[in-house]
């Protein structure tokens, strides 16, 4: 049974004290941190850079999963790699040279990632499957957290699952495959039916902190469901 990830978006975080949130929901359980890079070029919106990834890095041993919807890509790359970051992904809109880009990536050390917006066709895909190690869906339009999920993305998700199963039958290397937009306690499962593996959460995690300042409620919740659903796909097996 393949393993089921939760990644915190720390975009929904309490930016004073985000070294102190990104402890809390490791502890809580949290398998990723999801870093969420944007430019106000590539989405209508701004956030952090390297500096912010290089300071988080003591605060845990967890994959960082840095997001990047920028425009340009590829100088970036190598300023995440050095701040820490495990997963680089980006948006194959955003790149002139996606091949190169993710070649680029791995040749820092870091996993590579391709990030496919709503509308964006999976023949994106096509020719690059031996240079990824992510696939991220996204169930939103980026740029903002606490947005609806989009219900498409579960008939894309199928879709690629199928396309991955079908390139790691093939002695393909493995690939994750991310959800980012929209995921809640109430559609986690459904969306894990659909064959995702790692699970983007923002406003859903860092909107319910349990009274002592933790997450433990939030992520043994969203664990649960996901039990659920790894129970389900098994009987349907
Ligand atoms: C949106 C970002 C997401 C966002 C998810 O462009 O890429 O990671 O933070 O937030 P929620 O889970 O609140 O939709
Ligand atoms: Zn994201």
């Amino acid at each position: 049974m393949k393993k089921l990830r939760i990644a915190p978006s720390i975009l929904s975080a309490d930016f004073a004290r985000l070294g102190e949130e990104v402890t809390r929901v490791i502890a809580a359980g949290a398998d990723v941190i999801h870093f969420d890079v944007m430019d106000n070029h590539y989405v209508p919106n701004l956030t952090f850079g390297p500096m912010v990834c290089e300071a988080l890095r003591p605060y845990t041993k967890a994959p960082i999963d840095v997001h990047l919807m920028v425009r340009p890509v590829d100088a970036l790359v190598p300023m995440f790699a050095k701040a820490g970051a495990d997963i680089i992904s980006f948006h194959p809109e955003a790149s002139e040279h996606v091949d190169r880009t993710l070649a680029l990536i791995r040749d820092h050390g870091c996993r590579a990632g391709l990030v496919l917006n709503p509308a964006t066709p999976l023949n994106a895909l096509d020719h690059v499957m031996d240079r990824l190690d992510l696939i991220l869906l996204m169930g939103v339009n980026p740029g903002f957290g606490g947005q609806g999920f989009i219900p498409e993305t579960l008939r894309k998700a199928r879709a690629v699952r199928a396309l991955i199963d079908n390139h790691v039958g093939m002695n393909g290397r493995p690939i994750w495959l991310e959800v980012d937009g929209g995921v809640k306690a109430s559609n986690i499962r459904e969306i894990a039916e659909a064959g995702i593996d790692t699970f983007v959460a923002g406003s859903a995690i860092f909107g319910a902190r349990d009274e002592d300042g933790g997450y433990q409620d939030i992520i043994a919740t969203l664990r649960r469901e996901l039990v659920n659903a790894a129970g389900d796909m098994r009987r349907a097996a």
